[in-house]
């Protein structure tokens, strides 16, 4: 059987879930789960993740499918929801919706008493400069005001642009504006954090933090590992060697011939390729790990195989190889690929094998 792998580790998702607690003590945590748990596969990870408060989705399916799981956690729709039927989902299931433009008002309007007397909160997403979601500052005190009169539970929520970069001046307006819609509409609950900013501002934790990628092991600076961060990589990525040559000098391997042997070597083909989500375009020099030695790529990766160099290596077939893991970081797979981590986790295809640790 062809051995292309994605292990989760239950453990070291605790153990990060943990580091959100010790950095954030006083907030209550909304881990975020979209987008298939970064693509760690939710049934895999919302058990490590009991203890979380709540959690964060972009869209009623992934929340429904949070529900059909069973747990019972409030669930945030980060991006509210998309037209006015969605809202017999969101009360039949309790979710929280996120609203960031006046249609979304309208529609919760339409559900008021259902929706307030199950105690559902309402996030409202402030607009600081992002330009993505949420009403700018004047319009969203009235909007929140409002809607407190109204007898609704609001949240002032907000989503830093740069919160991974240390001197970007666009942080200190979204800040600024944060805090004065938050000072106009006291008493009032508030969230603006995600990973890089728990770990960077914890005067803004406030009452909800929403961390994502830091949950899954991997850094959300450019800049600063893990293992300063003091956090587990969640999913190892592993396959096995298929096929050995022995190749003389002026050889060349795989797809387009990019790469041709300077030397005699010894090669070894991986059962990976760009249909399990490895990526294809690698600017730089990319490597895999071979029970921790990092080993190079060559030529290039096609849909179902990769070729590495194995010369002076003891790399028999069914030799295990971690695409990435603890040992080859997502992170700098993404750097060589030039993109991120988080990319490169979501983007994982269904055909490998999932199992966890
Ligand atoms: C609104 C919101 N909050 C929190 C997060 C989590 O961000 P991160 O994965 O950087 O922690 C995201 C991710 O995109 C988001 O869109």
């Amino acid at each position: 059987m062809r051995q292309a792998t994605v292990y989760i580790d239950s453990e070291a998702l605790q153990y990060n879930l943990n580091r959100v607690k010790q950095l954030a003590p006083t907030a209550k945590i909304v881990s975020m789960v979209k987008a298939n748990a970064y693509g760690h596969g939710v049934k895999d990870c919302l058990g490590a993740l009991n203890a979380t408060d709540a959690f964060g989705v972009a869209c009623l399916a992934e929340a429904l499918e949070i529900r059909a799981l069973g747990y019972q956690q409030p669930i945030t729709l980060i991006e509210g929801i998309f037209s006015a039927d969605e809202m017999i989902s969101v009360l039949e299931n309790n979710l929280e919706v996120v609203v960031h433009h006046q249609p979304q008002l309208t529609w919760l309007r339409a559900h008021k008493k259902h929706y307030i007397d199950k105690g559902l909160k309402v996030w409202v997403k402030l607009n600081s400069g992002m330009n993505r979601l949420g009403f700018k500052v004047a319009e969203i005190i009235e909007v929140i005001q409002s809607l407190k009169a109204e007898g609704f539970t609001c949240v002032l929520a907000m989503h830093f642009a740069n919160a991974d970069a240390d001197h970007h001046p666009l942080n200190q307006q979204q800040k600024d504006q944060f805090l004065q819609v938050k000072a106009a509409c006291e008493p009032i609950l508030a969230s603006c954090c995600n990973s890089a900013a728990i770990f960077k501002w914890p005067e803004l934790n406030f009452d909800f933090v929403r961390p994502g990628i830091m949950l899954y092991g991997a850094s959300p600076f450019a800049d600063r590992s893990v293992a300063e961060l003091d956090i587990k990589p969640v999913m190892s990525f592993t396959a096995e060697i298929i096929a050995l040559n022995h190749i003389q000098a002026g050889e060349s391997v795989g797809y387009g011939s990019t790469f041709v042997s300077k030397n005699e070597m010894d090669i070894a083909i991986v059962s990976i390729g760009y249909g399990d989500g490895y990526p294809r375009a690698f600017p730089q020099q990319n490597y895999v790990s071979i029970h921790g030695q990092m080993t190079a790529i060559i030529g290039r990766v096609a849909m179902d195989m990769i070729a590495i160099d194995v010369t002076g290596l003891d790399a028999p077939l069914g030799t295990v190889v971690e695409l990435w893991g603890k040992d080859r970081l997502v992170d700098d797979v993404a750097a060589a690929n030039g993109t991120i981590g988080y990319e490169l986790l979501c983007r994982m295809s269904a055909r490998p094998i999932r199992k966890k640790l």
